[in-house]
């Protein structure tokens, strides 16, 4: 058990948006005193120092924080839970918010994920597991044109691009052969998914777990696509919003019980039981709430949207999941609505020139809207973008409008060369909450 008396050191890992909230969010617990981010960026290093150890670097990590007596690391990113750092900070006896290697499998391998959701009844689409081209080949030669779309998956970590919508079989035939022979995403694509294609509204639901018990954050939703109207290729998320009016009451306790419950549950008499951040990605179907994927992290940039309006200590959280106590947190959030946009680097998610100079970022001072950097980096005092995701602006709102107007008013006055965000993010939403009953 963690003295609450007496204040601790903090490493964060990771350079996002989210790990920009992250610090941003635990320089406000009075339980800090002082906070580090490996690697970090321009704007992390406004509030703590950032030290330039990547965050796949375990062996580089685990030296600085048993070098700086760190009380609590906090994970950000999904690569370095999924190669096992929470077990090697764990075996050098210190305290890390995260799950396990083996818990982390829930991200690491959707192979896992969905034969674990397949052995728990948790609801999720219909599937096979492929890792003979084929076999593949074979099973698939039997859809029929009705069964399309159809989705194809590589099981590993593919930065977000391992996921494919196949709409006839030649899609899918080119599918199967650029993942599991040509081996587009390398050893990520040893296996691969085809599962129905589920169709709804989507939202993420993050849930902070200790294992046994959850306390669910706000739900939010990302919009993907890179570009208006959910068009162009997949992101790792354009912008966010929170709460969602889709989801009401009745829906969270549904996905309570249909979902989370039973993973925790499920987990634990797997003997992996999970500690950290669950993020459910899920479909709002007719039939009910099916899961897309899981996450073992905060997400970026739903992270955004969610900490802004969450009124507890997040390190008292994060200690209370470490210690097997979240089932006695209740958490309490301000009032109204949070969005977020990112500003991205034309060519994102493809290729994209970075250095380009930022302007027009502390113009005004709004305490409606909160910048969080994402990729940017400082040189001889001019800030430049080193990323294709490189700003998040989130405003702020008594409702989602008023949340929306205050962030597009902020990021339409900051400029580099080759920008672009989406004007649409909280579009439908809003068009939902402003329908006349
Ligand atoms: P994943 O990495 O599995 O979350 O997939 C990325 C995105 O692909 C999701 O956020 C969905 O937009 C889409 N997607 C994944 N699986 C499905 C599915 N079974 N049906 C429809 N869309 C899906
Ligand atoms: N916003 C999607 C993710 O964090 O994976």
């Amino acid at each position: 058990m963690i003295d609450r008396e007496s204040r601790m050191k903090i490493l964060v890992i990771g350079s996002g948006g989210r790990e920009h909230t992250l610090v941003w969010k635990i320089k406000q617990s009075p339980l800090a005193s002082q906070i580090f981010c490996a690697p970090g960026n321009a704007g992390i290093a406004t509030l703590a120092p950032c030290v330039d150890i990547k965050a796949d670097d375990i062996q580089g990590l685990l030296a600085f924080a048993k070098g700086q007596a760190v009380d609590l690391t906090v994970v950000g990113p999904e690569a370095p839970l999924v190669a096992g750092i929470v077990d090697e900070f764990q075996k050098a006896g210190l305290k890390i918010f995260g799950p396990t290697r083996a818990a982390a499998q829930l991200e690491g391998s959707k192979a896992f994920a969905k034969e674990f959701m397949r052995r728990y009844r948790i609801p999720t689409a219909d599937f096979q597991i492929f890792s003979d081209v084929n076999k593949a080949h074979h099973v698939l030669r039997v859809l029929r044109k009705e069964d399309y779309p159809v989705v194809v998956k590589a099981d590993g970590l593919a930065a977000g691009k391992g996921v494919m919508i196949c709409h006839n079989e030649p899609e899918t035939e080119t599918a199967l052969v650029d993942i599991l022979d040509k081996k587009i995403f390398k050893e990520a694509g040893n296996k691969i998914i085809v599962e129905e294609c589920l169709k709804g509204e989507e939202v993420s639901i993050l849930a902070l777990c200790d294992g046994k018990s959850f306390v669910m954050l706000e739900p939010s939703q990302d919009h993907k696509r890179a570009f208006d109207n959910d068009e162009g290729p997949n992101t790792g998320g354009m912008g966010a919003y929170s709460p969602v009016p889709a989801v009401s009451p009745e829906l969270i306790e549904r996905i309570s019980q249909e979902i989370l419950e039973p993973t925790l549950r499920g987990m634990a008499k797997d003997g992996i039981p999970f500690q950290g951040v669950l993020y459910a990605g899920l479909m709002l179907t007719k039939e009910g709430p099916k899961v897309l994927e899981f996450n073992v992290r905060f997400g970026d940039p739903e992270t955004e949207v969610i900490l802004p309006r969450l009124k507890d200590d997040l390190i008292d959280l994060m200690l209370a999941c470490c210690e097997g106590q979240i089932a006695s947190r209740e958490l309490h959030w301000e009032r109204g609505s949070a969005l977020c946009v990112v500003l991205a680097s034309g060519g994102y998610p493809g290729d994209y020139e970075t250095g380009k100079e930022i302007r027009g970022l502390n113009d005004i001072l709004d305490p409606q809207t909160l910048i969080f950097h994402a990729g940017t980096k400082n040189l001889n005092s001019h800030l430049l973008t080193s990323g294709g995701r490189v700003l998040v602006v989130t405003g702020l709102g008594n409702t989602l409008p008023e949340a929306s107007q205050h962030a597009y008013a902020r990021v339409n006055r900051i400029h580099f060369e080759k920008s672009f965000f989406r004007k649409d993010i909280g579009a439908k939403a809003m068009k939902i909450v402003t329908r006349p009953i």
